[in-house]
């Protein structure tokens, strides 16, 4: 429990520095209006494949946590709350938003359009982690604190 819990907080930090790469480049990219290539590909990839065992390993955790409780003061308490409902909704949401960015650009074939794709749905994700792990209480990139 507490090497998956470890996992999970240190993946975050993957998560993010992929997020924000993408986002960076893919933004770059379309104000330069320059071409999609075998980078972009691979950064975009492994953006993914981190995102996917972050969601693997949150889920095993969901179901072993301690803070993951469905009783009747779950809705009361803001922490149960949190961890019960707020933090999988959030993140499954940006999970979804990262997906979509990779499966729905790939199929297109205008260089511009993928950027354009990558950029705004990696972006919307990245905000909703952001907001997600700074309503958790337990920093956003340092735990305990910010
Ligand atoms: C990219 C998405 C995600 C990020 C960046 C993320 C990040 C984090 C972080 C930083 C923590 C606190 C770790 C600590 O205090 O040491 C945490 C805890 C947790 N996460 Fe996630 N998470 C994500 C997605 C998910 C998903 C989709 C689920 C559920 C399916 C989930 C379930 C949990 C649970 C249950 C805990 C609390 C564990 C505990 O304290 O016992 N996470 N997550």
């Amino acid at each position: 429990m507490t090497g998956l819990l470890h996992s999970h907080s240190l993946l975050r930090y993957f998560v993010l520095i992929m997020l924000v790469v993408v986002v960076v480049m893919s933004l770059l990219k379309l104000l330069g209006k320059k071409p999609y290539t075998n980078l972009d590909n691979k950064l975009g990839l492994y953006l993914f494949i981190f995102t996917h065992l972050q969601l693997l390993i949150g889920l095993v955790l969901y179901f072993v946590s301690d803070v993951v409780q469905f009783n009747a003061g779950t809705m009361k308490n803001a922490v149960l709350r949190y961890w019960a409902v707020e933090h999988i909704s959030l993140n499954l949401i940006a999970i979804v938003l990262i997906t979509l960015a990779r499966t729905t650009s790939k199929k297109m074939t205008d260089d511009t359009a993928k950027h354009r794709r990558m950029f705004v749905f990696n972006a919307l994700a990245l905000i909703i982690i952001f907001v997600s792990l700074g309503m958790s209480g337990r920093g956003i990139l340092i735990p305990g604190k910010f």
